[in-house]
């Protein structure tokens, strides 16, 4: 059963610091008329009200409880209207949008992936442009600001994934074009109290809607981190905060409308300036899933980590040798091939997980609703695995032949010439300040990785890097281990290519 905190996504804002600090970023001077879209208990009327009781505010709220809580706390007050709907279907205000909005201030703190049906979603997807529908934060903020009049204020509460996941892309453009920017405040969200989001942080955004593109493309506006707590929202002076000034033209101009947020100039102009990307000189690809891993993967020993929902297998049934790369499975008993899988190793990945691969189970998996059997024109070939996640730096491991798991993305230079320059590439400290600046979480997936730069290296470098990596990796298949000298090695080299 889905709580109905899931279907709601009822986390109220208990915190006096964000409150007041929004409440501040709106710079009301009771004339105004407002909109709460998602009013919960009212945690963003109740200040407003208290400093300019007559003021006109607009609640609405879904949920049918919270709605009767609100119309029994506010009752007798004229100025204050509280309708139980729906925000992102409710007609009144379709109707409003469309004519061009009224509302002088909207102040959210909007329910973040809230739960939707399909049928919902594809609904949602068809009325807001084929926005990204399943996280109804973007869908809000689209939403109010259509309901602005021209000039009117927004602040919002919400996830930061606006900023550079690449289904944010239409949200991105939108806000870029059609609204003046002021401030973004990003903060951890443990600084919200009670409860965790699965979100790593939190954003305060504060616009304006302009319908002045040239203008608006012109606009700066100050984005702020390094807060050190919660009461520190607001004193944008403060020495250890870290404030830039971007200009809306630059974000517009960058890859998929990115907000580049790292503080370092020369990864910032790397990113904007490099004509060639990882994309360009690599295909990348995620692997396979057999849709039952508990009983099709098998592993090399129960020392291994994470193996104890699996069998261990049987040696005499696996074909070590996939190099003639048997796509359709493996016609005699050898039925066991090796798979490289997620988890963050540098360089070169053991043997220890195997999958069943006979010429009867590849058909099924062919056929199969739950597993996927996608991009198998990568399978067995020799390539670069870079897990999915990575909880610190990211890593990359070669993959020699062998099949690779849904978890990695694999990455196989057009040019086999450069697959050890670029092992040793994405094993760099230079790499990983790239990937983490062009996404900030913990996720390498494949449409990140294409936008990583690529910096060609000299014939030199490129022979000595090769040398280097080749060494560790016969080093690492004979001891389990490496020397560090020829790693810090390529990294100076990679380090001189890029400037940092
Ligand atoms: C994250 S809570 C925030 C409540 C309040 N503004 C605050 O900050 O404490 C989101 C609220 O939106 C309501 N809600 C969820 N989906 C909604 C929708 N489609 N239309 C209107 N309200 C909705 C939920 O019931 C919940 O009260």
């Amino acid at each position: 059963m889905i709580s109905e905190q899931r279907i709601f996504q009822a986390y109220y804002t208990k915190s006096e610091p964000i409150v007041s600090y929004m409440v501040d970023l709106l710079n009301l001077n009771g004339t105004e008329t407002i909109f709460e879209p998602c009013a919960g208990d009212g945690v963003f009327i109740d200040p407003i009200l208290k400093k300019f009781p007559d003021i006109i505010i607009d609640a609405f709220e879904l949920n049918e409880e919270a709605c009767e809580k609100l119309k029994v706390k506010y009752s007798g007050l004229e100025n204050l209207s509280i309708k139980q709907t729906d925000t992102l279907t409710d007609t009144g205000l379709d109707l409003l949008c469309s004519m061009g909005g009224k509302y002088d201030a909207v102040i959210a703190n909007p329910p973040y992936g809230a739960w939707r049906d399909s049928l919902d979603r594809a609904t949602l997807k068809k009325k807001f442009h084929g926005f990204y529908a399943k996280e109804s934060y973007s869908l809000f903020l689209y939403r109010c600001i259509e309901s602005l009049r021209e000039g009117g204020k927004l602040v919002f509460i919400i996830p930061d994934t606006y900023l550079n996941l690449n289904m944010h892309k239409d949200i991105r453009k939108y806000i870029l074009s059609t609204t003046k920017i002021k401030e973004i405040a990003l903060f951890p969200s443990s600084y919200f109290p009670g409860v965790n989001f699965g979100y790593a942080n939190l954003s305060i955004i504060a616009l304006e809607k302009s319908s002045d593109y040239e203008s608006n493309i012109k606009n700066n506006f100050k984005l702020i981190k390094g807060y050190k707590s919660v009461n520190e929202l607001g004193n944008n002076n403060l020495k250890h905060l870290t404030s830039l000034e971007i200009q809306q033209k630059d974000v517009l101009n960058n890859i998929n409308h990115i907000f580049l947020i790292n503080a370092n100039p020369n990864v910032l102009d790397c990113i904007k300036e490099s004509e060639i990307k990882i994309g360009d000189v690599c295909d990348c690809a995620t692997g396979f899933y057999s849709g039952n891993d508990k009983d099709r993967l098998k592993v090399l020993s129960k020392e291994i980590r994470n193996s104890k929902r699996y069998e261990v297998v049987d040696k005499d049934k696996i074909t070590y040798d996939c190099s003639s790369r048997p796509l359709n499975g493996i016609e005699d008993d050898k039925i066991f091939v090796p798979i490289v899988k997620g988890g963050n190793v540098k360089y070169i990945k053991p043997d220890n997980w195997f999958m069943e691969w006979s010429e009867e189970i590849v058909s099924f998996y062919k056929k199969d609703k739950k597993a996927r059997y996608q991009n198998s024109s990568y399978y067995f070939k020799n390539g670069i695995a870079i897990p999915m996640v990575s909880s610190t730096s990211i890593t990359g491991a070669l993959i020699e032949n062998r099949l690779f798991d849904q978890s990695i993305v694999g990455v196989f230079p057009k040019d086999e010439n450069l697959t050890h320059y670029l092992l040793a590439f994405f094993n760099s400290p230079t790499c990983n300040k790239l990937i983490r600046t062009i996404n900030p979480s913990t996720n390498n997936s494949s449409n990140y990785i294409k936008l990583i730069p690529f910096i060609s290296p000299s014939v030199g470098d490129l022979a000595t890097i090769t040398e280097n990596v080749k060494q560790i990796i016969e080093q690492t298949k004979i001891s389990g281990d490496y020397d560090l000298n020829l790693e810090s090695k390529n990294n100076t080299i990679i380090k001189g290519l890029y400037k940092f």
